[in-house]
């Protein structure tokens, strides 16, 4: 087996060599672009005298290679993707001549092409693709960037910070000069060449800078760039009003490129993103996709202070900048479409993504201690929990000193390359609080799982809550420390209302909610003055990312689905009450080998629910969704895909037929012939309508197909196509095909739009058809293997989204992505590596199906020449 470097944190070391700045000339040529970095070094103050010059460079050879002001040429040798060069001076300019072709660039890291335009991806380690240069995000420069290109063909040429000068070089080239007066590690550069559309605007800030606002995209879907516009000024009004936080450039350039491997990508003052996440129009972006595109404009603009201004000193501190930006495009999201809608689908997000992934075999605590490639760690423990570590910060400290933190956190360490220690002391120093326990969230793996058992002892009204906590191991973590954490709770009385609360011993009177500390691995709190019985209202808001038993029974969970105050436990209790419900059935179904019927318990707290007037839509839409198929089996010992699908499907239909007439009047209710308007409030009322059709088509018969049909020929918005071609795709209808078609023809002009054509079909045809369905789509004159969004659409949604046929006994589904995986990872290796996560739960799968997984990954195992992103995950998926 091949040996892999491992990067340690340990082994942290800081830099021999700083740069002051760096002069870079590019002359664009998609075959042969040259690059010439003129770099000013210096040694480190603490740096030994003879200690060598280190740079990285990847995939590159050096043309030229000086020192200014030099005559002869400097010692060095080239190893193993690294310079070393002996320093002429303790300060001395290197200049370095490079040629690269970005069109041969597939991965799409580094200078790339994406439809015919230059652009960049630098983090975490692409700028080394491009010169060498210290490419390591302690290493902060002033850069000075001019680009050379074919004025016809590429009219706009951008790069961070300011634009200083422009020159037309009479040869049928123009070049224009950008400064940036920040200091920046190179992950943070960018640059964009190409004939693209600008859409302009203005905010000032606070402070009173003007800045102009530009977002660029392909002249056909400059029209679709106005909804991430007005996001991109939300955004920035926000951080100033919550974080007292401006901008601080004169330009904020975001352009939207079709070839992508992630989301969007905050390089300072230049943002690039996905498409995916800029475009947005009726016909071509779901509802949810606005609301995307929000949140990512919203992520990436926060990063200019968290993870530009202030950035990360190596990358184990990755999730320093991006739990952090979560957790702010999180509350963002909050404050302008829903607080308790966005509280469900953070946790939605986290349930789905990052607690299998801290169950399974590449398990990592949010401060990561090794990687082999760092790529395979912008995971959802580092973004999803890491979001909710800092959001424990402010649920323990209070929002006010959290704020105090966060102001301390910019004050002290603005202008550097800092760490997740640093940033935990300012909130230490903010607040006077010890968190040397709350430390472990960052070093710990693994989803704490609590334990609540409770009494009520009527005579002396007295309340007794006892509480556990476990956490399970996780690799190279057999044992763990109790953990800090926040349970967020009310005692309700049978009205629903939170009585108020008061600790034996305690001196004050709490309140109607409180948090209490956990910091043991067991606790006790008893509570007096109690005078009904309670029942519990624990982990409200879901105050810590764990798992808990409440040990409720089905009545209170029902009791509580219709009426705790807190929404995000009234939608919490119906998802247990749901998973218990289906997993007895499940039981039942393999000891009888029938399908039983649905217990009346679960059809009444149903009922509630859906005769519930108050929610708002988009809350009643989420309470009435049953958990996924994913996180049922989650809790599950050996799960089983089939059984586990069959019988959720089951449950569906029972409910969807025994409450046809109230999902008839939901869907009557909410039906709307307006023309499209995103709001949230518009977007909630959609969300309601289209689940009680995805319900009501469990059972398709005539007046519902008729329904579906009217909405699908008369709806004006993709929204509103797939919420009914979905289910009639599932259910088989007829008129698939033609459905198919049409769909197309509306699709056919939007690459976004056509994503969803593709995924929508290999999600909902369920069974063995699905795959023939996925191979043959692969083959679709609008299907590439070379953009990440078309794999993820048609790839990622069959593996991720279609249970039965992904998981096909005869190991068919696993031979695909096997294979797929395979050949995608000489071109494009992050991307393959993601996709490699869809096998990494197979030790929790039964017998006849982990057999065959884990066939598929010793296949990918022994593949030759495998990447470094593919082997880390393969490998340790394995072990
Ligand atoms: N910093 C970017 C974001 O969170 C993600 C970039 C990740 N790219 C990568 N190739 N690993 O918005
Ligand atoms: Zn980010």
């Amino acid at each position: 087996m091949s040996q892999r470097k491992v990067h340690n944190l340990k082994a942290y070391r800081p830099p021999h060599f700083l740069v002051e700045q760096v002069t870079l000339t590019f002359e664009l040529d998609p075959s042969a672009t040259r690059v010439e970095a003129l770099t000013h070094f210096k040694r480190h103050p603490d740096a030994p005298t003879d200690a060598p010059l280190q740079l990285h460079g990847e995939e590159l050879q050096p043309e030229l290679l000086e020192i200014v002001g030099q005559q002869e040429r400097p010692h060095y040798h080239i190893e193993n993707d690294r310079l070393t060069l002996t320093p002429p001076a303790e300060s001395f300019t290197l200049r370095c001549v490079t040629r690269i072709a970005p069109d041969k660039n597939s991965a799409l890291d580094g200078l790339y092409i994406s439809g015919g335009m230059f652009c960049t991806q630098c983090e975490a380690e692409g700028f080394r693709k491009i010169t060498y240069y210290p490419d390591r995000p302690d290493v902060m420069a002033k850069f000075r960037v001019t680009l050379i290109a074919e004025a016809q063909q590429y009219p706009i040429l951008l790069s961070n910070g300011d634009k200083v000068a422009t020159a037309d070089l009479g040869d049928g080239r123009h070049s224009a000069t950008y400064e940036d007066p920040y200091p920046k590690p190179s992950y943070l550069f960018a640059l964009v060449a190409g004939d693209l559309a600008l859409l302009e605007d203005h905010y000032t800030t606070a402070e009173g800078r003007k800045v102009t606002l530009q977002l660029y995209s392909e002249h056909h879907s400059i029209d679709q760039c106005g909804h991430a516009m007005q996001a991109l000024k939300k955004a920035m009004q926000w951080e100033e009003s919550r974080y007292g936080l401006s901008y601080d450039l004169n330009t904020y350039m975001i352009v939207a490129v079709g070839n992508f491997n992630m989301g969007a990508m905050e390089n300072k003052g230049l943002n690039i993103f996905n498409t995916k996440y800029v475009l947005a129009a009726p016909h071509v972006a779901t509802d949810a996709e606005y609301e995307a595109v929000e949140g990512v404009i919203a992520h990436e603009y926060f990063h200019n202070w968290t993870g530009n201004r202030i950035t990360c000193r190596d990358w184990f501190q990755l999730s320093l900048k991006e739990g952090l930006t979560v957790y702010r495009d999180q509350s963002f999201s909050a404050d302008i479409v829903s607080g308790s809608v966005q509280r469900i689908q953070d946790v939605r997000l986290l349930r789905n993504h990052q607690f299998p992934e801290d169950a399974g075999p590449t398990a990592h605590p949010v401060q990561p201690e090794s990687y082999i490639e760092i790529n395979n760690f912008y995971t959802s423990t580092i973004y999803n929990k890491g979001a909710e570590v800092i959001r424990m910060l402010e649920t323990l400290l209070g929002w006010p000193i959290f704020r105090q933190g966060m102001d301390l956190y910019v004050a002290r360490h603005d202008g550097q390359a800092a760490t997740v220690e640093q940033f935990i002391c300012c909130m230490e120093d903010a607040s006077g609080r010890d968190l040397g326990q709350f430390r472990l969230w960052y070093v710990q793996a693994g989803t704490p799982e609590l334990t609540f058992n409770s009494l009520y002892y009527p005579e002396s009204q007295r309340y007794v809550l006892n509480v556990t906590q476990v956490c399970p191991p996780t690799p190279g973590q057999l044992s763990k420390a109790p953990m800090h954490i926040p349970i967020r709770m009310a005692l309700l009385d049978p009205d629903g209302q939170p009585q108020s609360l008061k600790l034996v011993d305690g001196e004050q009177v709490l309140g109607a909610e409180t948090v209490l500390e956990l910091t043991t691995g067991e606790a006790t709190y008893t509570f007096e003055g109690v005078s009904k019985a309670p029942t519990p209202s624990l982990m409200r808001g879901f105050s810590a990312p764990v798992k808990w038993d409440a040990a409720l029974d089905r009545e209170a969970l029902a009791f509580l689905w219709a009426n705790d105050n807190d929404p995000f436990n009234r939608w919490e209790s119906g998802q247990i009450l749901a998973v218990e419900t289906i997993l007895d059935m499940v039981g039942l179904t393999q000891q009888n080998g029938e399908l039983p019927d649905l217990p009346e318990s679960f059809a009444h707290a149903f009922e509630t629910i859906i005769k519930d007037g108050k929610s708002e839509p988009a809350l009643l839409a989420l309470s009435l969704s049953l958990p996924t198929t994913g996180y049922i089996m989650d809790r599950m010992d050996k799960a089983d895909p089939h059984l586990v699908y069959r019988v959720r499907q089951h449950v569906r239909q029972a409910v969807a037929s025994r409450f046809r007439p109230l999902f008839l009047s939901l869907y009557g209710r909410h039906y709307s012939d307006e023309p499209y308007h995103y709001s949230p409030a518009n977007a909630g009322a959609r969300a309601l309508k289209n689940l009680a059709l995805d319900y009501l088509l469990e059972n398709p018969e005539p007046t519902v197909l008729a329904l579906a049909h009217k909405q699908f020929h008369q709806a004006d918005n993709i929204t509103d196509w797939l919420g009914a071609y979905g289910p009639l795709l599932r259910c088989g209808s007829p008129s698939s095909s033609e459905l198919t078609h049409i769909l197309y023809t509306r699709c056919k002009d939007s690459a976004n739009a056509l994503d969803k054509w593709f995924s929508t079909q290999v999600t909902m045809v369920a069974g063995p058809e699905a795959l023939s369905l996925a191979k043959a789509l692969t083959q679709h004159p609008d299907f590439s293997w070379s953009t990440p969004n078309k794999v993820r659409a048609v790839v990622g949604s069959f593996s991720g989204a279609n249970p039965t046929a992904f998981h096909a006994i005869d190991g068919s589904g696993y031979g695909f992505l096997q294979e797929v995986i395979a050949q995608l990872d000489e071109k494009n290796p992050q991307l393959a590596a993601r996709l490699c996560t869809y096998f990494t739960r197979w030790r929790r799968m039964v017998p006849e199906l982990s057999q065959p997984m884990q066939n598929a990954l010793q296949r990918l195992l022994d593949t030759p020449n495998l990447s470094n992103d593919t082997y880390e995950i393969v490998s340790k998926s394995l072990a």
